[in-house]
C-alpha cells in the first residue's frame, strides 16, 4: 500500500525530529489506534517510548492480557500495565449520569495515568492515539459537542508535555491500512473499535460488579458466534449493552426475575454514521440461547434495530 508506506515514513521523519533524544509516553488503551500509534512510534524511537497501560476493570473478557501478549510479544514494547479497577470502581459508585460517569472515568484515567507518569523521569512528549472523528465529535471542529470523548482534550493543566498525534488526520479504515503496513496481527488491527469508558458505558446507570460481569461475558459470548459465523469483518462494532430493565421469565418450571441483555451491532465507515447490522436470524438465535444459558441472572435477549442517527452507537 503505497500511500500508507508513505505516510509511516513521512511520520517516522517528522516523530523523529520532534522527539530528538527526549522521551515519549503514551497513554495504550488497548484499542485499535492507540496500539497502532504506539507500534508507529516505536518504530520512530525505538526505547525512548514508554507505554501506561491503564487497567480500569471497564475492559472485555481477557484483553488486558491479549493487549499485553500482542504489544510486549511480538513488538517488544515497554509498556507500563497498571491495575486499577478498585480506583476506578470506588470512584463509580452510586453514580448513574452518563456524562457525569465518562467525566469521572475520563479524570480517573489522567489521575491514574499521572501517578505513573510522576514516577518517570525525564519525559517530554505524550501521545495520543486520537483519530479523525475523534477530534470531529468531540467538538473541536463543530459547536456541539455529542459525548466528551475521554481521549480527547482534559488534560491536566500542568502537565507540561507537547503532545503527538500522529493519527488525527486519518479514519478508522486508514488506522487499519496503517496497523497492516506496520505488521500488526490481525487480530489487532481488526479489534473492533472499543471506547476509552469500555464497559463502563455499556452497563447503563450505576456500575456495579455484577452487572459488569453480565456485560463482560454476554459480551465474550456475541463476539465468539460473530467470529464463528464469519461476521467479525463485516460488522464496524457489536457489543451487548445492560440497560438495568428486570423483567418476568420462567426457567425450569419456575419464575425468573432477571436482566434484559440487549445486542448492538452497527456498520459503518468511521463511526460518525451507522446503520444497525442485519445479523441472520439464525446467528442470533444461537446468541440469545448462549447468553441465556451461559450468564448469571440474564432470562431476556433484545436487539438494536436503530441506527445513528438518531440513536448512537453507544447507549450512553
Ligand atoms: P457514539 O456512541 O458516539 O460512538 O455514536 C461513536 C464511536 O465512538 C466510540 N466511542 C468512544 N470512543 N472514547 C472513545 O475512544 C469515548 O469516550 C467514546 N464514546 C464512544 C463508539 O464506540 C463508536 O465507535
Amino acid at each position: 500500500n503505497w500511500s500508507m508506506k508513505h505516510f509511516i515514513e513521512n511520520q517516522v521523519k517528522e516523530i523523529r525530529q520532534t522527539v530528538g533524544d527526549k522521551k515519549v509516553l503514551l497513554g495504550l488503551s488497548g484499542g485499535v489506534d492507540s496500539s497502532v500509534v504506539a507500534v508507529l512510534l516505536n518504530k520512530a524511537i525505538g526505547d525512548q517510548l514508554t507505554c501506561i497501560f491503564v487497567d480500569h476493570g471497564l475492559l472485555r473478557k481477557d484483553e488486558g492480557d491479549q493487549v499485553m501478549e500482542s504489544l510486549v510479544g511480538k513488538f517488544g514494547l515497554n509498556i507500563i500495565r497498571v491495575d486499577a479497577k478498585n480506583r476506578f470502581l470506588s470512584k463509580l459508585k452510586g453514580v448513574s449520569d452518563p456524562e457525569t460517569k465518562r467525566k469521572i472515568i475520563g479524570n480517573e484515567f489522567i489521575e491514574v495515568f499521572n501517578d505513573e507518569a510522576s514516577k518517570l523521569e525525564h519525559v517530554d512528549f505524550l501521545s495520543q492515539g486520537t483519530i479523525y472523528s475523534d477530534v470531529i465529535e468531540s467538538g473541536t471542529e463543530t459547536a456541539q459537542t455529542i459525548k466528551s470523548h475521554h481521549n480527547v482534550g482534559g488534560l491536566p493543566e500542568d502537565m507540561t508535555f507537547e503532545l503527538i498525534e500522529p493519527l488525527k488526520t486519518l479514519f478508522k479504515d486508514e488506522v487499519r491500512k496503517l496497523g497492516i503496513e506496520l505488521a500488526m496481527p490481525e487480530s489487532l488491527v481488526w479489534r473492533q473499535p472499543f471506547p476509552g469508558p469500555g464497559l463502563g458505558i455499556r452497563v447503563l446507570g450505576e456500575i456495579t460488579e455484577e452487572k459488569l460481569a453480565i456485560v463482560r461475558e454476554s459480551d465474550a459470548v456475541l463476539r465468539d458466534e460473530i467470529k464463528k459465523a464469519g461476521l467479525d469483518r463485516d460488522i464496524w462494532q457489536y457489543f451487548t449493552v445492560l440497560p438495568g430493565i428486570r423483567s418476568v421469565g420462567v426457567k425450569s418450571d419456575a419464575r425468573t426475575y432477571d436482566y434484559t441483555v440487549g445486542i448492538r451491532a452497527i456498520t459503518s465507515v468511521d463511526g460518525m454514521t451507522a446503520d444497525f447490522a442485519r445479523i441472520p436470524w439464525d446467528v442470533l438465535q444461537k446468541i440469545s440461547v448462549r447468553i441465556v444459558n451461559e450468564v448469571p441472572h440474564v432470562n431476556r435477549i433484545v436487539y438494536d434495530i436503530t441506527s445513528k442517527p438518531p440513536a448512537t452507537v453507544e447507549w450512553e
